[in-house]
């Protein structure tokens, strides 16, 4: 019988490929069998990420991407197609809060710059959108395709300080069941579009917000752990399977759900 969960071959593009999560998720792809196409701004880092996946006998290669471009992410598309000549999955993992779109703890609501809350709403919103209509196009094309987009605990309920966050992930989540509806009507459903939600990872875009610099945790991190009933953050490789789940055929019937991993923490209200 057919094993649901074979990903071999398959071509994963990952934006954000070169952040905590994606580079996590990248090298656990590769070393079950698929190809992966890692975008991201910083060549170093991206060059460091597959050249460790190739040292593994895995298949990666590092594309330098700005998703807020729709003419950088079209010309990424064409060079992924002409390497590895198709596209399977595509994971929206660029993101995240941002320093300045964030209000702190001695400020309000007229402390908060639009400039820089249209900036994070656009770069996980917008840089969500772009990828999506340019890397759905080939599957369209070859009849098959899965996209998985990166949602969070602040869609479901805002969060205190991150309004821009919280407004952009809402609107990824909505916008997966808009794109799910979208492909299964208009192109089968052999294309499908979900969203996985993180809880709480330590990661670049939030290590500021959650821990202080020798290590411990801020306050809003020990609220967060005492939110979360398994008592801990996530370690990032907790997020594979169910990448791995929601690109496979073992999700064949699967389109439009928001996966939440999060220890517990988005069912526990106090
Ligand atoms: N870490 C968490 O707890 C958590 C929780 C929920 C959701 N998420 C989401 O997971 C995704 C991955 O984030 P992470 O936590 O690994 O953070 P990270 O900061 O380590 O990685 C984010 C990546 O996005 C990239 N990026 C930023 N702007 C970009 C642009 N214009 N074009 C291309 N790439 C760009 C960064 O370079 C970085 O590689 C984000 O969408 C984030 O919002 C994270």
């Amino acid at each position: 019988m057919k094993n649901l969960f074979d990903i071999k071959g398959y071509v994963v593009v990952i934006t954000g490929g070169t952040g905590v999560l994606g580079r996590c998720i990248a090298k656990y792809l590769a070393a079950n069998g698929a190809k992966v196409a890692v975008l991201g701004r910083k060549e170093d880092v991206g060059q460091r990420i597959v050249d460790d996946i190739s040292k593994d006998g895995g298949v990666a290669k590092f594309y330098k991407t700005d998703v807020m471009s729709t003419d950088i992410v079209k010309q990424n598309c064409a060079d992924i197609l002409r390497d590895f000549g198709r596209i399977d999955t595509l994971l929206n993992a660029a993101g995240g809060n941002m320093k300045g779109a964030t209000i702190g703890p001695d400020q309000n609501f007229f402390d908060l710059d639009p400039a820089q809350f249209q900036t994070v709403l656009n770069l996980n919103l917008t840089g969500t959108v772009i990828p999506t209509q340019v890397f759905l196009k080939p599957m369209v094309e070859q009849g098959k395709g899965s996209i998985i987009n990166f949602s969070s605990m602040a869609a479901f309920r805002p969060m205190t300080r991150v309004c821009g966050y919280a407004a952009a992930k809402a609107g990824i989540s909505n916008f997966t069941a808009y794109m799910a509806h979208e492909t299964a009507k208009k192109f089968g459903e052999t294309i499908r579009v979900n969203a996985i939600a993180p809880g709480f990872f330590i990661t670049e875009q939030n290590r500021a917000l959650l821990t202080n610099p020798d290590g411990s945790y801020t306050q809003r991190g020990q609220d967060v752990i005492r939110q979360t009933p398994f008592g801990r953050m996530g370690r990032p490789e907790e997020l594979c399977g169910t990448i791995h789940y929601l690109m496979s055929d073992a999700s064949a019937f699967v389109t439009g759900t928001v996966a939440v991993v999060d220890g517990g923490f988005n069912i526990y209200a106090m």
